[in-house]
């Protein structure tokens, strides 16, 4: 019987002692709502320093599956599916190179080569964008890589804004036609006053398979 009483006195004091021990392993810490005074405001819980990003919110923010929360996430979609693409003129290239500089250059390189910093530092190359089949590829298609990612390239449809898409698109065309003009798509009289034009100096040997621009054309050599 004590032998029964010691074993159950022994079960208590080692409860207790796993009690006194929690504080060891699960350290104090302020709940997101509780005060504290070491803060002017009172409050435990610091406001986001000024220009945060939110990674997460709505309803969901705070579950894994819903981490851009839902409601956010479908009001995307639904404004990628009725995005048009805008008129083209100067000033949305010249936001469309802005962004792409920043967004796409590090892996597709400033001329669109897939030669970027990034890749020179071991990510997988992507495509060049000078070959027939990214030149022939529908807009939408190139505004959905953007939005959706394609193999390896992660989605940058919660950085760039369908707006932005769109002019990284008409950027990426412009892109294209650097390093594939020719001189029969210019309007008659630009092709009459080029031909007018003294030939240009010979290319030093070095640099005459660089990818210059029309250097793969013959019409303008
Ligand atoms: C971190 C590197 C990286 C960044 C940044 C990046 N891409 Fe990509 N991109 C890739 C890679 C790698 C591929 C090839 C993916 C594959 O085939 O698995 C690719 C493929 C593509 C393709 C080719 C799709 C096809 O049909 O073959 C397009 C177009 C494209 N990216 C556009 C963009 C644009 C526009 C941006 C900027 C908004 C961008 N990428 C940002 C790495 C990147």
């Amino acid at each position: 019987m004590t032998r029964w009483l010691l074993l159950v006195a022994a079960a208590c004091a080692l409860a207790g002692c796993e009690r006194t021990m929690k504080n060891m392993y699960v350290q104090p810490k302020l709940g997101p709502d509780a005060g504290s005074p070491l803060w002017a405001d009172g409050k435990g819980s610091r406001p986001p320093p000024p220009g945060s990003v939110a990674i997460a919110s709505g309803d969901l923010a705070k579950t894994s599956s819903g981490r851009h929360g839902r409601d956010e996430i479908e009001a995307r979609e639904a404004a990628d599916a009725a995005s048009a693409p805008p008129r083209i003129d100067l000033a949305l290239l010249r936001r469309g190179q802005a962004r792409y500089d920043v967004d796409c250059a590090p892996c597709h390189s400033i001329v669109g080569d897939g030669d970027g910093m990034v890749v020179r530092r071991g990510f997988p190359r992507p495509p060049t964008f000078h070959q027939a089949r990214l030149r022939d590829v529908p807009d939408r298609h190139l505004f959905d890589v953007i939005t959706q990612g394609y193999g390896v390239m992660v989605p940058y449809a919660d950085r760039v804004t369908p707006q932005d898409r769109w002019a990284i698109v008409a950027y990426i065309r412009a892109l294209q036609l650097s390093q594939d003009a020719h001189v029969a798509d210019l309007p008659v009289d630009l092709q009459a006053g080029l031909r007018a034009l003294p030939a240009p100096p010979r290319a030093p040997a070095s640099r005459a398979s660089a990818p210059a621009l029309g250097a793969s054309d013959p019409e303008t050599s």
